[in-house]
């Protein structure tokens, strides 16, 4: 498997830094996760937005002092030659990462240790199941004014490994956490909506959650292509319990509906009319069935 470190492509197992580093110490890094859809001839990939992800991994080590390296442009470029190089002709998952590789001892943020990797995995689903179930996890996610949730911050993750070992030790699929004034924040790995009335709502990035690429499309695909109305709004616990329907989504969960939450049915517990609706036409758009969202789309092989 080639992956991509400092300006080559070396084999995965090539592609290391040292135990020293501050990445690995302190966690000082950002990163980004783009899928790469097979489209239906069998072997054509179509990255998603990836524009999208290299500007807001862009804009992640920005606001921790770390830089991509490459610019935005080459960084988008690479991503797609890195799938070239594997050979990539099934749905995949790519991962650019950027941390600091200093070794010296103390925690300290400088652009010009940053080091740069990219490598891909074959992906289908994230979540296994059609419809999953998820608790309020006990503990809160991370603030703005800590390590901010808006960036894709490495060290972060730590917060999001705890709620999801805490969810999966008491028999759920995910979790999903507050902020620590008590509204939704997101989940794990995954921004989260619900339907009350026929309306969708998700709590927006100032709720202490992630600028969402798979969340932006979605808010797109349903006020434009399917005449919704979506609400961002901070959302309170209980409105959980009060949802018609709910969904968590991102790159690797794509639109996985919720069928509990904490123990309590959402809706009759199966996925619901809008978020079925929804699912269908993001995955239509992903896999290249509209030509008027081919500007979503980077096709891998010419
Ligand atoms: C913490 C967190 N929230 C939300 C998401 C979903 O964001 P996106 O749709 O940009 O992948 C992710 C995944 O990337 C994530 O790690």
């Amino acid at each position: 498997m080639a992956t991509y470190l400092d300006g080559q492509f070396v084999d995965d197992a090539d592609a290391t830094v040292s135990v020293r580093a501050r990445g690995l110490n302190y966690g000082i890094g950002c990163f980004g996760g783009i899928r790469g859809y097979l489209a239906d001839d069998g072997k054509q990939v179509l990255v998603f937005r990836v524009t999208d992800h290299v500007r807001r991994l862009e804009r992640s080590t920005r606001l921790i002092h770390l830089s991509l390296t490459v610019d935005r442009d080459q960084l988008a470029r690479l991503v797609v030659e890195l799938l070239r190089r594997n050979d990539v002709h099934h749905d995949v998952y790519v991962r650019p990462l950027v941390v600091s590789a200093s070794t010296e001892l103390s925690p300290v943020l400088r652009e010009e240790d940053s080091r740069l990797a990219i490598y891909c995995l074959p992906l289908r689903r994230y979540m296994d199941k059609d419809a999953v179930k998820v608790c309020v996890s006990s503990w809160r996610r991370v603030g703005d004014n800590s390590i901010p949730a808006r960036a894709k911050a490495t060290g972060a993750y730590i917060n999001s490994a705890l709620a999801r070992r805490e969810a999966f030790d008491n028999g759920f699929d995910e979790a999903i956490l507050l902020t620590e004034s008590g509204h939704v924040a997101e989940g794990s790995a995954e921004h989260v909506f619900l339907v009350r009335d026929g309306v969708l709502v998700t709590p927006p990035s100032s709720e202490d959650n992630l600028e969402g690429i798979t969340r932006r499309s979605l808010v797109t695909l349903a006020t434009e292509d399917l005449g919704l109305r979506v609400e961002e709004r901070p959302v309170g616990r209980t409105e959980l319990y009060y949802a018609d329907e709910m969904f968590l989504c991102g790159t690797g969960a794509e639109v996985t509906p919720v069928a509990s939450v904490d123990r309590r049915p959402v809706g009759d517990g199966k996925p619901g009319p809008i978020t079925v609706r929804l699912r269908d036409r993001f995955l239509d758009v992903a896999r290249g069935k509209d030509p008027a969202r081919r500007a979503w789309l980077t096709p891998v092989w010419t």
